[in-house]
């Protein structure tokens, strides 16, 4: 899959996304990460990408014109996909979300900076809107770099067979059930014995009952069917 990020800060992109199975996924080529600095699309003596908004306020708005010639040539080299714009007046990230975007060739997304972008940049390309949750943080690349992790993880061959995603939270209606694993200081007190008899079909209904228990006690909303997702 090719993910498009449009930034001002490609590094902060790139650094946060070098890290364990997403950067190993980057490194062996299962996703390819293409960043693009609006800044470099600029036309101008001081290379601006941002301006005061019309009718007076509070900071900066990014420009139209970078972006349009941003976005141009993302279309021009290749896959782009949707472009998605990271906003926190978009509709939420979920797991639902994550899965069917991981079946894409390609996606595009757009970190926003300062109080936001020109609208008629929005109105005029961006597919979908797509926000981290009702807060407001300084700028898109932290929202993209969640998005491209969710979504990076359901693409086959991003995780190892022991790191499969098929059981975890929010894959089904259930949460993933508790683990423990060795402990010099702890020994094996506290773990179910169920876990240390190799008795597989039990292990297997201990975890499924436990994934029930989990999710009764923390996200009942889940098994009702009422979180909204
Ligand atoms: C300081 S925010 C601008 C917020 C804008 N003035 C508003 O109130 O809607 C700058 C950028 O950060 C990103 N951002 C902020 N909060 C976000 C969230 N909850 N989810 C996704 N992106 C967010 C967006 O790209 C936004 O354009």
């Amino acid at each position: 899959m090719r993910l498009n990020v449009i930034t001002l800060f490609p590094q902060m992109v790139s650094d946060a996304l070098s890290y364990g199975v997403i950067g190993r996924a980057i490194k062996q080529g299962v996703i390819e990460l293409v960043l693009f600095n609006p800044r470099d699309y600029a036309q101008n003596k001081h290379n601006t990408i941002d301006d005061k908004p019309f009718g007076g306020g509070a900071g900066m708005v990014m420009m139209h014109d970078p972006l349009f010639r941003t976005w141009q040539d993302i279309k021009n080299k290749g896959e782009s996909g949707p472009l998605v714009f990271m906003s926190p007046q978009g509709q939420k990230v979920t797991q639902k979300l994550c899965n069917d975007w991981s079946e894409l060739p390609a996606l595009t997304l757009l970190c926003g900076r300062y109080e936001g972008i020109d609208q008629r940049f929005l109105d005029g390309y961006v597919d979908e809107e797509i926000s981290l949750g009702d807060y407001v943080i300084s700028g898109g690349e932290l929202a993209a770099c969640v998005l491209i992790d969710a979504v990076a993880r359901q693409i086959k061959g991003v995780l190892g067979a022991e790191e499969s995603a098929k059981t975890d939270s929010f894959m089904t209606s259930m949460l993933a059930p508790p683990q423990y694993t060795r402990s010099e200081l702890l020994g094996q007190s506290g773990v179910p014995d169920v876990l240390l008899s190799g008795n597989h079909k039990a292990i297997a209904e201990w975890k499924s009952q436990q994934a029930l228990t989990v999710t009764k006690q923390k996200r009942p909303d889940l098994i009702a069917g009422t979180s909204g997702d």
